[in-house]
């Protein structure tokens, strides 16, 4: 072993240390609002949320769950592994994100194709493949609309550096050959699935993956509030990271919107690693048949000098760069030539409740963005209960706002007629249906 094998190996065990460190015994703060209490400890805050005994075996037979996906398989010893993925995100016309995690840092690479995975791809930043990390996470772009690709998550472990100009391999592991088929701006039918504030429950959320028809659906948003405060690399997985490889995102790829919550918490800051946007943005567009998609990171709800985030947050500038791209965003061609235009962000701006710090936000810098544009559709969740605003309903909105349950899928049917707006709580009840007419 020399001596770098021995700095890589010590820098992940000292995040793993710091990541452990953190877990239990902390305060989720006092959004009343939100989380219905002050100074709920994480346990009580789960046992709220029914992530208790009686909230276990919600699956239906015969259906494995991966919510307690097994953690020897990122066990630091043992052989080199590909434990969590291949996992697909940020789908797009011409693109498409691959992420993957080893048990071990190594060199990545996916290899790609139309008939057999004979094109290479990797991550580089100013020039350099990463060599350092145990999160893989490749871009693939220049890829044709509406394409059927084969696919291979490839990493090879790196055991350190001799010198300067000598280095030491690993094994080599990869995934199986999976597919994706990339976004169509000139598809004319399909399908899209919403969740939000699942808050750690992968249980409730794998029931809510037994509640819904899964034809026709093309991509998934996780809408924020996933990771309930990121504080351990585990959480990720077990949330719904495993859950969702096992059940779809191998195949089917995510869009993940970030929540106030997933920017809490030692392991924020390392938020992109696993869930990379695009290329690390939070917030882009994406375009799909008839829809231009737009998604948005409202960030924190409350002030940035709140006493809850120690100095440590900045969020009312980033809402403002996020106003002024979103403004020429949706003056773009792609914008404006789409027959709807849909918003994704964790928080909402048209909500008849209280009036959080950042809802008020969103209404100052957005909404007046998002009414100009002729958005016809903002989907939201954090506030944990289902709420639907017609346009001037909930204040100034001139769109349609459904606010997504803690407990509900909400699933939207496309064609160039029409939005069909489906939300099913969990079990089967429909809360509600809603079509929004082209034009
Ligand atoms: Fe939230």
């Amino acid at each position: 072993m020399g001596v770098r094998e021995s700095e890589v190996q010590l820098r992940g065990q000292v995040r793993s240390q710091v990541q452990l460190g953190n877990e239990g015994g902390r305060q989720l703060g006092n959004e009343k609002n939100e989380e219905g209490g002050a100074g709920l400890t994480r346990r009580s805050f789960m046992r709220s949320l029914g992530w208790g005994v009686a909230g276990l075996g919600l699956l239906s037979a015969g259906v494995p769950s991966a919510c307690a996906s097994s953690d020897a398989a990122s066990a630091a010893d043992g052989p080199f592994v590909l434990a969590h993925g291949p996992c697909l995100q940020t789908p797009g016309a011409d693109e498409m994100t691959v992420t993957w995690h080893t048990n071990r840092v190594g060199v990545s690479k996916v290899l790609y194709g139309k008939d057999t995975p004979d094109a290479s791809a990797v991550a580089s930043r100013d020039g350099l493949i990463p060599n350092d990390s145990t999160c893989h996470a490749v871009r693939l772009t220049g890829l044709e609309p509406g394409q059927t690709y084969h696919y291979k998550a490839v990493t090879r472990e790196f055991k350190g550096y001799a010198t300067p100009y000598s280095v030491k391999y690993g094994d080599t592991v990869e995934s199986d050959t999976l597919s994706f088929t990339t976004l169509d701006p000139n598809k004319t039918a399909y399908s899209f699935l919403m969740w939000n504030d699942i808050h750690d429950d992968c249980k409730r959320l794998e029931a809510m993956f037994e509640d819904v028809k899964w034809d026709g659906v093309d991509f998934t948003v996780f809408n924020g509030d996933i990771i309930s405060d990121f504080v351990t690399e585990r959480q990720a997985f077990r949330s719904f990271y495993d859950a969702s490889v096992s059940r779809f995102a191998k195949t089917l790829p995510m869009v993940f919107v970030r929540g106030n919550h997933e920017t809490r918490g030692p392991m924020a800051r390392h938020l992109s690693d696993y869930f990379p946007g695009r290329n690390g943005r939070q917030y882009w567009s994406f375009d799909h048949g008839p829809v231009h998609y737009v998604v948005l990171d409202s960030g924190e709800d409350k002030p940035d000098d709140n006493k809850e985030y120690a100095g440590l947050v900045d969020f009312t500038p980033y809402r403002q760069e996020q106003a002024e791209w979103l403004k020429a965003d949706l003056a773009s061609d792609a914008a404006k030539r789409a027959k709807f235009r849909v918003v994704f962000s964790h928080q909402p701006s048209a909500y008849g409740g209280l009036n959080d710090f950042g809802v008020q936000e969103l209404r100052r810098l957005w909404d007046p963005i998002i009414n100009a544009a002729k958005v016809q559709l903002w989907l939201s969740g954090h506030i944990h209960d289902f709420m639907q605003r017609a346009p001037h309903e909930g204040g100034d909105n001139a769109y349609h706002a459904i606010i997504n349950p803690k407990d509900g899928t909400t699933r939207v049917e496309v064609t160039p007629e029409a939005l069909q707006v489906t939300v099913i709580q969990k079990g089967g009840k429909v809360l509600t249906t809603l079509r929004i007419p082209a034009g």
